[in-house]
C-alpha cells in the first residue's frame, strides 16, 4: 500500500505543479488582456470627451460641464468621470463618485506632471475600479486632466474564476489518477505479487504442483521473475524428490535382497504371471569353435545385470540370434533354455538377415543412437536406409513378443535399451492392457544434443508408449524430461516425474542398476590363494611385476581406453619407481568391429600399447599387456581378484558394471578403484577414486595414489563400497521395477485417447 500512496502523491505533485505553472501564465495574460480592452475604450471615449470638455473648462462654464459629468454616470461599466484642475482637486464630477475620489488624485497629479495619460485602479466602494487619466490642454497650455472611472471588479471575478477553474480540474484529475494508479498497482504489481507469494507458499507446502499455477499469474512485469521461480520450482522438485528417494532408498536398504528374496518377492507381485524381457543382446550365445560348438555369455553389463534377474523370475526373454550356431542350438521356434548348465528360463532367439542387422544394429543403434547418446565426441551417422531397417527390426522384435504374451493377462513386458526404442509404442497399440518398461542402458543426452537426430520424435513417442522408463541416474531422467518437454506437445510433472501425451502417462524415474552379490561372495580366498593366484596370473602372462593392475571393457571408443594407457605411461615417466614394477592388464572384448570406428579404434589401441612398451619394456616385464579376447566372467574374476587396482576411464558410460563387478569379487577387502566421474557409478561408488579421464596427470596421480595408499584406508574403502553395492544389488533394482510396474493401476496404463 505505501508504494501506491508514494506514487500517487508523486504523480499528485507533478500534476499541480505543471496545473498552477500553466494557470499563472493563463492569468496574466488574461490580466493583461482586459485591462489592454479597458485600456483602449476608456481612450475612445476620453478622446471624445475631451473635445466637449475643453471649450467648457476654457470658459469656465461650471454649471454645463457639471450638466455633461452627470450625463455619463452609471453606464455598464462606467461608473463616472470627473474634471480636474491642474492640482489633481475635482472640478466637476459625477455625483455617486465624488465622495470616493481622493483629492488630489494621484493618477491626475502624474498625468499632469508628466502630460501623458496615465491609468491605475483603485477602490471604490469596495469595488476594483480603473481609472483613466487625460491631461487637458488648450493652445499648449495644460489646463486640467480628465479622469474616467470603469468598475473592473470583473476581471477579479474572471482570473479568480481560472483559478476555480484550475483546483477543479486538478481535482477531477487527482481523482482519476488516483484510482487508476491504485487499479494498474493492484493489477500488474500487487495482486500478481499477491498470487505469486500464494502460489510460492503452496509449492513450500507441497499443495500445488510445479509448472501447474504460474500461468495463472498474470503481470509482464513479473514475467521473468516468474520464468526464473519455475526453473528454481522445477530443481526444488527435483531436490525434494530426489531427497524422498533416498529416504524411501534408505528405508529400503535396511533391508538386504537377495536372489532368494526377490523369488519370493516376485512370487507375491506376479503370481502365476510371467516376465517377458526383451534385448537385443542375448544372454547365451552360441559359437563355431573349430569343429565344436560354444555357449558363451557376450561382453557387455545389460547381460551381466540380467542373467541373474532371470534366472529367478523364470519367464521369457526375447533377444537377437547372433551367434553363427545359435539356430542350431535353439528348436524350430528358436526356442531354447538357458543357461545350458542350470536351465532356468526360456531364451527366445529372433532371427535377423544381414541387411537388417547392418542397418538396424551396426547402423542405426550403434553409428547413430550410441554416440548420439555419449558425449564422446565421435559424430553420429544417421541413414534413412538405416532409419527404416530399425524401424523394421522393432516391428519384428514386437512380433515376437505379441506372439509370446497372447495368451497372458496384462503381461509385464521389460523392454531394454536403445536397441529398442520404438518397442513400447508397438507393443502398447496391440496390447494396451500391457504394462511395459523399458529401462535405457546408456546415458541420455541434453536436448540440444539429442535434436541432432532426424527421427528425434518419432524415437520419443516410441518411447513413451511405455508405463515406465528408467534410467541409471536422476541426471538422466531430468535430461529426458527437459528433451520432451522440447519437442513434444505433452503434460510434464516434475514432482512425479511423469509425462502425460494423449490421456496416457509414463513415469520416468532413476532405477541404478547393479550387479549379483551373491555368487562371488561365496566362495572368498584367503591371502595364500590370493598371492598364488597372482602369481599363476603373471606366469600365464609371462611377466614379474609387484603391482597389478586391471582393466576390463569392450574395445569401445566411450571406454577411455586409449587415455587410460597414456596415463599409465605418464605415472612411469612420473613416478620412475614403478618402471619394472607395476603392470596393467587390459581385458579388452573386441566390439561392433563391423564398425570403421571401432576398427580404428582396436588399431589405436594396439598401437599405443606397443608404443608405450616400446618405450618403457625391460626384460622380464611389460608395462601393460593387452589381452584382446572374450573372456569369461571366471576368467575376469581371477584377475579382479588378483590386481591392485582397477581403473575404470570410460569418457561417458550410464552405469560401468565393471567398476561394481570389482567390488564385489574383493572379499579380501583390499583393492583400489580408480573410477571416471563421467560413469553413473561414480554416484554410488565414492569411496573410489574419482577421476577426471580427460584429465592424464590426474589420472597418474591417482594411480600413483592407489598403490602407496595406506593399507588400512585402502581397506575401508573397499568396505564401504562394498556394503554400497550389497544393499544396492541388482535384485533390488529388478525388485523395485517390476514391483513399480507390476503396481501401476488400470488407470495408470489407460491409452484410449492414445493418438
Ligand atoms: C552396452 C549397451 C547394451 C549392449 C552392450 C554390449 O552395455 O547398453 O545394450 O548390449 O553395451 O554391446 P553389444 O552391441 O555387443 O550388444
Amino acid at each position: 500500500m505505501k508504494i501506491t500512496i508514494r506514487l500517487i502523491v508523486s504523480l499528485l505533485l507533478v500534476v499541480a505543479l505543471v496545473a498552477v505553472f500553466f494557470s499563472f501564465y493563463q492569468v496574466r495574460a488574461e490580466k493583461i488582456r482586459l485591462t489592454g480592452e479597458l485600456e483602449r475604450r476608456a481612450i475612445v471615449l476620453a478622446e471624445s470627451l475631451r473635445e466637449s470638455v475643453i471649450p467648457l473648462l476654457q470658459s469656465n462654464a461650471f454649471p454645463k460641464l457639471n450638466r455633461l459629468v452627470q450625463r455619463f454616470g452609471n453606464r455598464e461599466r462606467l461608473k463616472g468621470f470627473a474634471v480636474l484642475d491642474r492640482q489633481g482637486n475635482i472640478i466637476a464630477s459625477t455625483p455617486e463618485l465624488k465622495p470616493h475620489i481622493p483629492q488630489p488624485l494621484p493618477q491626475a497629479v502624474s498625468a499632469i506632471a508628466e502630460n501623458r495619460p496615465i491609468d491605475g485602479f483603485l477602490t471604490i466602494e469596495g469595488r476594483k475600479t480603473y481609472v483613466f487619466t487625460l491631461p487637458l490642454s488648450a493652445e499648449d497650455t495644460l489646463i486640467g486632466s480628465l479622469a474616467l472611472f470603469n468598475d473592473a471588479s470583473y476581471i477579479d471575478i474572471r482570473l479568480e474564476g481560472i483559478w476555480t477553474n484550475t483546483i477543479l480540474r486538478f481535482l477531477i484529475m487527482a481523482l482519476f489518477i488516483a484510482v487508476i494508479t491504485l487499479l494498474t498497482v493492484k493489477w500488474s504489481i500487487t495482486g500478481p505479487i499477491a498470487r505469486f507469494a500464494e502460489w510460492m507458499r503452496e509449492l513450500r507446502t507441497g499443495k500445488s504442483k510445479v509448472g501447474q499455477p504460474v500461468s495463472a499469474v498474470r503481470g509482464d512485469v513479473l514475467a521473468p521473475l516468474i520464468s526464473e521461480a519455475a526453473q528454481l520450482a522445477k530443481s526444488l522438485a527435483v531436490a525434494r524428490a530426489r531427497a524422498e528417494e533416498e529416504a524411501r532408498l534408505r528405508l529400503q536398504a535396511e533391508s538386504l535382497w537377495t536372489a532368494n528374496g526377490l523369488k519370493e518377492h516376485m512370487n507375491a507381485e506376479l503370481g502365476a504371471r510371467k516376465l517377458f524381457l526383451i534385448s537385443n543382446r542375448e544372454p547365451y550365445m552360441h559359437i563355431k569353435d573349430g569343429r565344436t560348438v560354444k555357449c558363451i555369455a557376450p561382453a557387455g553389463g545389460l547381460v551381466t545385470a540380467l542373467d541373474p534377474v532371470m534366472r529367478i523370475c523364470d519367464g521369457v526373454w526375447i533377444a537377437h540370434g547372433s551367434g553363427e550356431a545359435d539356430r542350431e542350438a535353439a528348436d524350430a521356434g528358436g526356442k531354447l533354455r538357458v543357461p545350458p548348465e542350470d536351465p532356468s528360463y526360456t531364451l527366445k532367439r529372433v532371427w535377423l538377415i544381414k541387411e537388417e542387422e547392418e542397418g538396424y544394429y551396426y547402423g542405426f543403434s550403434n553409428e547413430g543412437l550410441w554416440p548420439l547418446c555419449h558425449i564422446t565426441h565421435t559424430r553420429p551417422v544417421f541413414r534413412l536406409e538405416d532409419w527404416v531397417y530399425y524401424q523394421k527390426v522393432n516391428e519384428k522384435f514386437a512380433g515376437a513378443l505379441l506372439e509370446e504374451i497372447s495368451g497372458e493377462e496384462s503381461p509385464l513386458v521389460l523392454i531394454q535399451d536403445y536397441q529398442l526404442a520404438l518397442l513400447p509404442l508397438l507393443v502398447k497399440e496391440k496390447r494396451p492392457d500391457a504394462k511395459v518398461a523399458l529401462f535405457w542402458h546408456i546415458p541420455w543426452p541434453n536436448p540440444e544434443a539429442y535434436g541432432i537426430c532426424p527421427w528425434h520424435q518419432e524415437i520419443l513417442l516410441g518411447m513413451l508408449g511405455a508405463d515406465i522408463i528408467g534410467f541409471h541416474i536422476q541426471f538422466h531422467c531430468n535430461n529426458f524430461l527437459d528433451t520432451v518437454d522440447r519437442f513434444l506437445e505433452s503434460k510434464i510433472d516434475w514432482e512425479q516425474f511423469s509425462v502425460n501425451r494423449g490421456g496416457h502417462t509414463t513415469l520416468v524415474k532413476p532405477f541404478p542398476i547393479s550387479v549379483s552379490f551373491e555368487d562371488a561372495s561365496a566362495h572368498a580366498l584367503t591371502r595364500p590363494e590370493r598371492a598364488a593366484l597372482r602369481e599363476n596370473i603373471l606366469r600365464e602372462i609371462d611377466v614379474h611385476a609387484d603391482y597389478l593392475g586391471v582393466g576390463v571393457d569392450r574395445i569401445d571408443y566411450t571406454k577411455g581406453i586409449v587415455e587410460r594407457f597414456r596415463a599409465i605411461e605418464r605415472f612411469l615417466e612420473k613416478y620412475p619407481e614403478f618402471v619394472g614394477k607395476f603392470t596393467f592388464v587390459e581385458l579388452g572384448a573386441p566390439s561392433r568391429t563391423h564398425i570403421k570406428r571401432y576398427r580404428e579404434l582396436a588399431a589405436e589401441v594396439e598401437e599405443t600399447v606397443d608404443r608405450i612398451s616400446w618405450k618403457f619394456q625391460d626384460k622380464g616385464w611389460r608395462p601393460i599387456v593387452f589381452l584382446k579376447a572374450h573372456h569369461g566372467h571366471e576368467e575376469i574374476n581371477r584377475f579382479y581378484r588378483a590386481s591392485d587396482i582397477c581403473m575404470v576411464t570410460s569418457l561417458h558410460d550410464g552405469m560401468n558394471l565393471v567398476a561394481k563387478e570389482f567390488v564385489v569379487t574383493r572379499d579380501d577387502e583390499d583393492g583400489a578403484l580408480i573410477l571416471s566421474q563421467f560413469t553413473g557409478a561414480s554416484r554410488e561408488l565414492r569411496d573410489a577414486i574419482i577421476i577426471n579421464p580427460y584429465d592424464v596427470e590426474e589420472m597418474a596421480d591417482a594411480i600413483y595414489l592407489s598403490l602407496t595408499m595406506e593399507p588400512s584406508e585402502r581397506a575401508e574403502r573397499m568396505k564401504r563400497m562394498r556394503s554400497v553395492v550389497r544393499e544396492h544389488n541388482v535384485y533390488r533394482w529388478a525388485g523395485n521395477l517390476i514391483t513399480a510396474l507390476a503396481r501401476l493401476r488400470p488407470s495408470d496404463i489407460a491409452n484410449e485417447k492414445r493418438g
